[in-house]
């Protein structure tokens, strides 16, 4: 099917919304078209081929995909030969195709998470039959190895152990467009990751939405834990991150692997939503606050150095002000080295779409700078405790806003701009930290 398609060397471009899952996709795509032929373009109006990978976990993300689709009307005029294609999480959604081609029928190609690893077929038909391909499957299929992954960055890779949710947390969407948890097999994630150690990488991010439930669902079963101290063993591999880590099934067994591997990072996301525990519970989220407070102690006795960040909503349908309040509490307890705050944002097919008590806009915007406020408090006085040390810094390439500079992370995950030799590119190097900013740190290479 592959071979049929046109091998001109034509432009595409891709733009990507939402989390890292996404993300992975659209590099999966990107190196289906390269292997098709295909260059990669930053500029829309020079492309023979547009592909928006949406995603629609909050509403936000879904208006900014219309915002683009219509701007896309003019270049297609320009262009009639201008292939434009739509897939991703919001393409999984009840009718949404549908109201896509009716309201922008200059679209030639929509079609969802489960089968994406078909578009090289569906953009063969495009060109073949000229005729629009619209296909979405409801259903997740196995896990396809294989696909050629044209990765943004040469250092660092994120690579997915795990595909899907089961949580059914009642304001997410990801559970209805993402599917049933499905773990790939330890024998394939390590071998990609050996593939990766050869091309020169050096950290490898291991990603899902529910990873500490990774190898529940194979034969042998496995857990993640098991799955960590194996790729702490493969040579070559300098650090180990992951994510998302959920607060009820994140056990002792993986705080102690994250304690003992020593590549692996000492950063554990762990969102937390509320800090309220009936409103944990309207959410289905499965913890306490205690609950998670304890988990909090756990990784602090066990990680003493561990960067701990979360995500968290405000606005939750019923949230009242002492609920929210409980959330700033456990912030300020917690001590955040950062955090994603969210403004809840109502899903159409998730339970809590029909809770009868939302909350205005106003109230939600008000408690969500308040929260900001505290988050930002404690990531400062968190970077801050960095001035003076000496940290392994792993350089990922030049500083975006200055390329005199050298720009990479601690193995916490700070971010630090440093004055360094750019031969070290891809190395671990040893950097003096000089200033902490709001969201960044500054230093000097020790040569
Ligand atoms: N509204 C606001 N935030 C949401 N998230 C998921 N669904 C919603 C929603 N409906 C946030 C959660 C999750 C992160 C990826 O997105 O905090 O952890
Ligand atoms: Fe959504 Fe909850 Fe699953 Fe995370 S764990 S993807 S918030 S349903």
């Amino acid at each position: 099917m592959i071979n049929n398609v046109e091998k001109a060397a034509k432009n595409f471009f891709i733009e990507t919304w939402g989390c890292q899952m996404n993300e992975e996709d659209s590099e999966k795509l990107s190196g289906m078209l390269k292997r098709l032929g295909y260059k990669r373009t930053e500029d829309r109006s020079s492309a023979d081929l547009i592909i928006f990978n949406t995603c629609c976990v909050r509403e936000n993300a879904e208006l900014k995909v219309y915002g683009n689709l219509g701007m896309l009307k003019k270049l297609k005029i320009k262009n009639p030969n201008l292939i434009i294609a739509i897939c991703g999480c919001m393409m999984q959604q009840k009718d949404m195709a549908k109201n896509i081609i009716k309201r922008f029928p200059f679209v030639d190609i929509i079609f969802g998470t489960h089968n994406s690893y078909k578009f090289p077929e569906y953009l063969n038909r495009v060109q073949q039959e000229n005729t629009s391909v619209i296909e979405i499957q409801d259903k997740e299929s196995g896990i396809v190895e294989g696909l050629p992954i044209d990765r943004e960055s040469t250092v660092k890779a994120f690579v997915t152990i795990m595909y899907g949710c089961n949580n059914f947390c009642t304001y997410c969407i990801v559970p209805y467009v993402r599917g049933r948890e499905r773990s790939r097999k330890p024998e394939d994630i390590e071998k990609e990751i050996k593939e990766l150690i050869s091309k020169g990488y050096k950290e490898i991010t291991l990603l899902g939405q529910n990873v500490n439930s990774y190898g529940k669902t194979l034969e042998p079963k496995i857990s993640f834990s098991d799955l960590l101290r194996r790729i702490n063993s493969i040579d070559g591999v300098e650090r180990i991150r992951f994510m998302t880590s959920h607060p009820k099934d994140l056990t002792e067994d993986v705080v102690d692997a994250v304690a003992e591997c020593s590549k692996v990072c000492e950063q554990i996301h762990l969102p937390v939503q509320s800090g309220s525990t009936s409103l944990l519970k309207k959410m289905n989220r499965n913890y306490s606050k205690e609950g998670y407070l304890n988990l909090v102690k756990k990784i602090r006795e066990k990680v003493p150095d561990a960067a701990i960040t979360t995500d968290i909503i405000v606005g939750f349908p019923g949230e009242t002000e002492e609920d929210f309040e409980e959330t700033l509490n456990l912030a300020r307890e917690v001590q955040y080295d950062s955090a994603f705050t969210f403004i809840y944002s109502k899903r159409k097919g998730t339970p809590a779409y029909d809770f009868e008590d939302q909350i205005p806009e106003d109230i939600k915007h008000e408690r969500f700078n308040r929260l900001v406020e505290v988050i930002n408090e404690s990531s400062a006085r968190k970077n801050k405790a960095y001035e003076g040390r000496t940290e392994e810094i792993l350089v990922e390439g030049t500083s975006k806003n200055d390329n005199t500079k050298l720009t990479g992370r601690t193995r916490s995950g700070k971010l630090v701009n440093f004055e360094g030799n750019k031969k070290d590119i891809g190395k671990l190097v040893k950097v003096h930290i000089t200033k902490a900013t709001s969201f960044s740190l500054l230093g000097e290479e020790i040569q």
